[in-house]
């Protein structure tokens, strides 16, 4: 049995506070971005939420009291690594207070104890979707003065946890925030394109701040950035097409080029200057810009095609600017399933950074359906992470450096575009329905046994 996965490669799973911990106002916890999204963040709205208003994730699948007992499956499983985030708001409730709130603290204190006890290193995201109300309020990201909320929080952090948490990753899809502004960076729908550019330097600071703090705090530990790593090709060969595809991957890979280069490159220089956008950029922000992360992460589901038609584009485009790929089936979702896409993304990325990688999401959402025994038969989300995984061993092959993988979703959970439990990521089954209908009882599906496998394996029974 030969793999060419490296021996100390990190296997597990990928989860978020605001999707799995539920408790939403529990021990002093602060309203977020995502409490007020009930129907997701693809809702886009500005408190979307009247009170009243059902929310999923308000129990979501009940991790904050059940943790000790979903860690324990995924140590079954065999993980070595588990990906979740600190909600900012059981911290800083507020997000402006000058002292942290002491429970916030002792729940993650719990969690990532119990991380250790079965052998599983925690991967925190300091940001994942959600930022405080309360800064919100204030002009979110918009408000240069969320930087230094953002520091006294991951300072508060890093020195609690410093010797629990070793990797970190600063916001989860940074690039999102174009797209999505409000989840991004807590800014309202119809905000000017020199707002959000604005909005999302100063998360880019934030994010160069915290890499220099977890330097200092925790010195022996790594902090990585986190890209939605939308793949597009030109959706035909004209050079037109061409050309849309590379300034579509530069519209999202600028944030990764800040962030491991430590500074704009020249060509969203010349985008901001040809759109009349206006970002204030100070001599200090470039200093501090000159923090790089250590390792680059990324979320993988699709890929897509872009073009220059625009009546094209107008007719097929959805929210990522990406329109259809005649040659991919999709999920029932209609996201493109692409295991290829994989390999090629993981080659550009390291081609482009040079730095280690990591994939911190990868998996497929899907109906799962109870057979007469009560099992979950899951062969299709076998066969799209299998398939996808095939292609991270070409790519380790193919010389890139890789630490680890996370499939998104281990255990089910609300989801963040359209919150829904329906659409479901895990190798683990929680009985409830989109209604909040069931026990939240757990339960292995037949992938959990399959991905167990694979782990013992280090790839080799892929
Ligand atoms: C990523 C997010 O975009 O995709 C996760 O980081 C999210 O939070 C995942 O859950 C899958 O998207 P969805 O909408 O199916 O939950």
């Amino acid at each position: 049995m030969t793999t060419a996965f490296p021996k100390n490669f990190l296997w597990g799973g990928a989860v978020a506070a605001n999707q799995v911990e539920g408790a939403y106002l529990k021990d002093g916890k602060g309203l977020t971005t995502s409490d007020m999204q009930p129907k997701g963040l693809l809702s886009l709205e500005l408190d979307a939420r009247t009170p009243g208003d059902f929310n999923l994730k308000d129990i979501a699948i009940d991790f904050y009291h059940r943790y000790e007992e979903d860690i324990a499956l995924f140590a079954e499983m065999g993980f070595s690594c588990l990906r979740t985030s600190i909600a900012w708001a059981r911290i800083f409730p507020q997000g402006d207070e000058q002292q942290p709130n002491e429970a916030g603290l002792e729940f993650y204190d719990k969690v990532f104890e119990c991380m250790h006890k079965h052998g599983i290193k925690p991967m925190i995201t300091l940001s994942h979707y959600e930022m405080p109300m309360g800064l919100v309020h204030q002009g979110g990201w918009g408000n240069k003065e969320t930087i230094n909320c953002f520091e006294r929080y991951a300072k508060t952090v890093f020195t609690r946890y410093k010797d629990k948490v070793k990797l970190w990753l600063t916001f989860n899809e940074i690039n999102m925030a174009l797209h999505e502004p409000f989840t991004g960076v807590g800014l309202k729908k119809g905000s000017s394109q020199s707002e959000i550019f604005q909005a999302i330097h100063h998360q880019l600071v934030a994010s160069a701040k915290a890499v220099k703090l977890c330097h200092e705090i925790v010195p022996e530990g790594k902090i990585g950035n986190m890209l939605l790593g939308g793949l597009v090709y030109p959706l035909t060969c004209k050079p037109e097409d061409v050309h849309s595809a590379m300034a579509e991957t530069r519209h999202s890979l600028f944030f990764g080029d800040v962030q491991a280069r430590g500074a704009y490159p020249g060509y969203m220089l010349r985008y901001f200057k040809d759109n009349n956008i206006t970002v204030n950029i100070s001599e200090q922000d470039k200093i501090d810009l000159k923090h790089t992360v250590d390792y680059i992460s990324f979320s993988y589901y699709m890929s897509g095609c872009v073009t220059a038609d625009e009546e094209i584009a107008k007719a097929q485009a959805n929210i990522l600017n990406m329109v259809p790929n005649p040659h991919l089936k999709s999920s029932e979702w209609g996201w493109q399933i692409d295991p290829l896409g994989m390999r090629i993304l993981l080659n550009s990325l390291w081609d482009r950074y040079q730095l280690p990688l990591f994939i911190v999401e990868n998996g497929l959402g899907a109906i799962d359906k109870l057979d007469e025994h009560g099992q979950i038969n899951d062969t299709y989300r076998i066969n799209y992470i299998n398939d996808h995984l095939v292609q991270v061993e070409e790519a380790i092959k193919d010389g890139v450096e890789l630490w680890g993988y996370t499939s998104w979703g281990p255990i089910d959970l609300v989801s963040a575009g359209t919150a829904q439990m329906s659409k479901r990521y895990g190798f683990i089954y929680v009985d409830r329905d989109d209604q909040g209908n069931g026990t939240l009882e757990r339960k292995r599906k037949q992938s959990f046994y399959w991905y167990q496998d694979i782990i013992k394996s280090n790839g080799s029974n892929l």
